[in-house]
């Protein structure tokens, strides 16, 4: 819904998040604010129909089925633009590389003989395979490829020679994949850098060299943010936090998986409402719903509603209005905190390029003492440090001086008067 008429207004997102009233809060890359009607959708939920999802026989075991349905619906189509069948609810962007890595390290199970047994696994792991990532991935996007590696003894490489703006370029990304590349990992958008990348000619150009190269793509910054459509970009798997860019609830996200692939993956957890059977000898899970194989025990069904609630939410508003408003944000802060003396920004200067992610330095200060002045004086929230990207960081050079770097990010409710303020701030801070 992008009608100019019928969108959210920036006054109306603002009445809906309480805490802008006392705040000005500048690190939506790391969790953005709940809004209240995702919050009262959590609390029907807890008020009114506070049962079990897909157990229960009586009514309100109904309803709360019905909603978490409308949940899965609703954030397939409206964040990622795919089929819910294909959409696993997970605790996070985190859970869901997770899920993978492990699915990728073992085949799944069937049932033969009343007994248990391996089908095919989706990659056979020779020697010399290799997993691909990026220098500039936050830690979620690293570690569990590290040690798929280390357990499978593939080459585990990393993708260093990309401009010092964080940008992954196609040409980089070609020039370390090969035909024994079995899995290349990369970032949407960079908490760090606030780079959006082209994904969708870069999985275009990898699928042309080896087209059996599985590509995940870590969505943390992009859904909620900017409109997604998975289908298009053309990636095998996407994961994505609930809490970052669709300002739903902390706990909750989603992870996109290939329609011919998601059959072929043994879930990371097993447990309850996942079965058709279950005997002394083997489990046989079920095969209605793909995504639902992976809903092992009883999920966080509030915020898993509350996230729908919330995928409703940033469409009223519109995810391209979202996406050009934190641009335009992001464009007014970058040509003010350039005219400070001592300021150091990385990333692209062009906001074209970019989500709502802004990072930098002061002369003189670290950056977590600069993160603490902000906040003490103006009640101005950024973040400080490393981002969970210690290599990114380390590859910018801004480790030993300023112990990583600022981070001002925004989401659509973000003012240009909240950036004066802060460069204002900024500006006594330099001087
Ligand atoms: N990766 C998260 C951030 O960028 C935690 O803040």
């Amino acid at each position: 819904m992008d009608s100019a008429d019928n969108c959210l207004s920036v006054d109306q997102v603002r009445a809906d998040i309480p805490l802008t009233k006392e705040y000005i809060y500048f690190d939506n890359a790391a969790t953005t604010p709940v809004p209240l009607p995702v919050i009262r959708k959590m609390e029907e939920y807890l008020r009114e129909y506070c049962a079990n999802i897909e157990r229960g026989a009586y009514s309100i075991a109904n309803r709360v089925t019905e909603e978490w349905d409308k949940a899965r619906n609703d954030v397939a189509r409206l964040l990622l633009k795919c089929d819910p069948k294909n959409l696993i609810f997970t605790r996070n962007l985190t859970q869901a590389t997770n899920i993978i890595a492990y699915a990728l390290g073992n085949p799944p199970l069937t049932v033969e003989n009343r007994r248990l047994k391996s089908k095919n696994p989706l990659i056979n792991w020779r020697k010399g395979d290799e997993i691909v990532t990026t220098i500039v991935e936050h830690h979620s996007n690293i570690l569990p490829w590290m040690r798929l590696a280390y357990y499978k003894k593939a080459v585990f490489k990393i993708i260093k020679n990309l401009p010092k703006t964080g940008l992954i370029t196609t040409e980089a990304v070609l020039e370390n994949i090969s035909s024994k590349t079995r899995v290349l990992a990369f970032q949407h958008a960079s908490n760090v850098f606030g780079t959006v990348n082209d994904v969708k000619s870069i999985i275009k150009a990898v699928k042309e060299v080896n087209p059996d190269c599985l590509i995940y793509v870590d969505g943390s910054q992009g859904p909620g943010h900017m409109p997604v459509d998975v289908e298009d970009l053309g990636c095998d798997f996407y994961g994505f936090s609930g809490h970052k860019g669709p300002l739903g609830p902390a706990g909750t996200g989603g992870l996109y998986v290939k329609k011919d692939i998601i059959d072929e993956l043994e879930p990371f957890e097993l447990g309850g409402g996942i079965i058709v059977d279950v005997t002394e000898d083997y489990y046989e899970l079920r095969r209605d719903y793909p995504a639902k194989k992976f809903d092992a025990g009883s999920p966080n069904i509030l915020g898993l509603i509350g996230l729908g609630e919330a995928a409703r939410y940033v469409s009223r508003i519109g995810l391209k209005r979202i996406h050009e408003r934190e641009r335009n944000l992001t464009g007014y802060l970058l040509s003010e905190i350039s005219k400070i003396k001592g300021v150091e920004i990385y990333g692209p200067v062009e906001s074209e390029l970019k989500t709502g992610v802004v990072t930098f330095n002061l002369k003189g200060w670290s950056s977590h003492d600069l993160c603490l002045a902000l906040d003490e004086k103006w009640r101005i929230l950024t973040r400080a440090g490393y981002h969970c990207a210690m290599p990114a960081i380390r590859w910018l050079g801004v480790d030993e001086a300023y112990k990583g770097n600022v981070r001002i990010s925004f989401h659509y409710y973000n003012t240009f008067d909240e950036i004066a303020k802060a460069v204002e701030a900024l500006k006594q801070l330099a001087s």
